[in-house]
């Protein structure tokens, strides 16, 4: 081996740097433009909860709370109005039963429109796992089946109401609808006795 390879090799590896260098240089330029579309990508993810809000104006500021920056645990994308809600159908505006409606399970009894329990709460379900729901109150496994998620939590508004309830508030939540219960129980049980010959 002679000098001459020496040269040659010292030669190809300097080819090499300049050869990555400008293309370092070329990735830069190109990496500029397309940092500005960026903008443009995130309108293109809001909008697919503007379709709802054009209509919802009340909506328009989209979710508050955890959910207005949450990541959707199936998807990894954020939280949209489908994701609760379902898709609407082409008789969406006139009221048809198509999207999905949260109630609460004592001041809105299940009426003729009414979603069942269990397919409101497998809603929330689709996304939240049963372990950290029951380390955050246990009472949540026993009225999984029995009360929607939405008799005690409410989402749209600002203000959540159960996080981070004063412990005092949370008692008085719990009695408040247990003596509410026992006194439906109590007057359906008076009423079967007048009944009664
Ligand atoms: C598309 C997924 C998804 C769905 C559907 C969903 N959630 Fe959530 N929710 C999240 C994520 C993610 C968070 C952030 C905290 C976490 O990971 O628990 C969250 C947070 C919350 C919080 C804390 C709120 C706050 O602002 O601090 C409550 C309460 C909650 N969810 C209740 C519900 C209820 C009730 C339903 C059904 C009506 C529901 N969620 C449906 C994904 C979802
Ligand atoms: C073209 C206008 C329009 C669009 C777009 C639209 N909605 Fe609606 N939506 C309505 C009207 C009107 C009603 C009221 C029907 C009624 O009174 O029962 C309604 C009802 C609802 C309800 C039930 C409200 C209640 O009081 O129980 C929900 C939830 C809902 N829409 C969600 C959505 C979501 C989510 C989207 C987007 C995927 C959407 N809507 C898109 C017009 C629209
Ligand atoms: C009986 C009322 C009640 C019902 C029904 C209920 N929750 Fe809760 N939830 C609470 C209370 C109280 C807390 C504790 C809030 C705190 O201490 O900050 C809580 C906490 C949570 C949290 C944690 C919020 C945080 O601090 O990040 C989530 C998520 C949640 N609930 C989701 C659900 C889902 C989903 C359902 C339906 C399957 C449901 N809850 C049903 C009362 C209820
Ligand atoms: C994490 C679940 C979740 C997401 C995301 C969500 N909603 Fe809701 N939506 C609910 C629940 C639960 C209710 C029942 C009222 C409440 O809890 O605030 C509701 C109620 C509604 C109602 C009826 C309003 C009323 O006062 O009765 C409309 C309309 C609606 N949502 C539209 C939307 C639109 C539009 C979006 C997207 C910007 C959206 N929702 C996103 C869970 C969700
Ligand atoms: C909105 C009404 C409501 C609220 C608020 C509520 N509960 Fe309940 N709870 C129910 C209903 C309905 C059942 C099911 C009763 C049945 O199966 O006959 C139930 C069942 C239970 C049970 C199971 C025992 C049984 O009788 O089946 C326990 C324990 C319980 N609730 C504790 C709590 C605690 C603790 C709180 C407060 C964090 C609370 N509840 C808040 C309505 C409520």
């Amino acid at each position: 081996m002679g000098d001459l390879t020496m040269d040659f090799l010292r030669l190809m590896l300097m080819a090499a740097m300049l050869l990555t260098s400008v293309q370092g240089q070329a990735a830069d330029q190109t990496a500029a433009p397309t940092a500005m579309p960026a903008p443009h990508e995130v309108e293109f993810l809001r909008s697919a909860d503007k379709a709802c809000t054009d209509c919802h104006k009340e909506q328009k500021e989209g979710m508050h709370g955890q959910h207005a920056k949450a990541t959707n645990p199936n998807n990894l994308a954020p939280v949209t109005c489908t994701n609760c809600h379902g898709q609407p159908s082409l008789q969406h505006r006139e009221g048809v039963k198509d999207v999905m409606r949260f109630s609460d399970s004592f001041n809105q009894p299940q009426g003729k429109d009414g979603y069942p329990i269990a397919e409101q709460n497998s809603v929330c379900m689709s996304c939240h796992e049963p372990k950290p729901l029951r380390e955050a109150l246990w009472a949540h496994d026993v009225h999984m089946t029995k009360l929607t998620c939405t008799s005690c939590h409410q989402l749209h508004p600002a203000k959540e109401p159960m996080v981070g309830i004063p412990a005092q508030s949370r008692i008085k939540l719990c009695v408040d609808c247990h003596s509410k219960q026992h006194e439906a129980i109590k007057a359906k049980t008076t009423a079967q006795d007048k009944e009664a010959p």
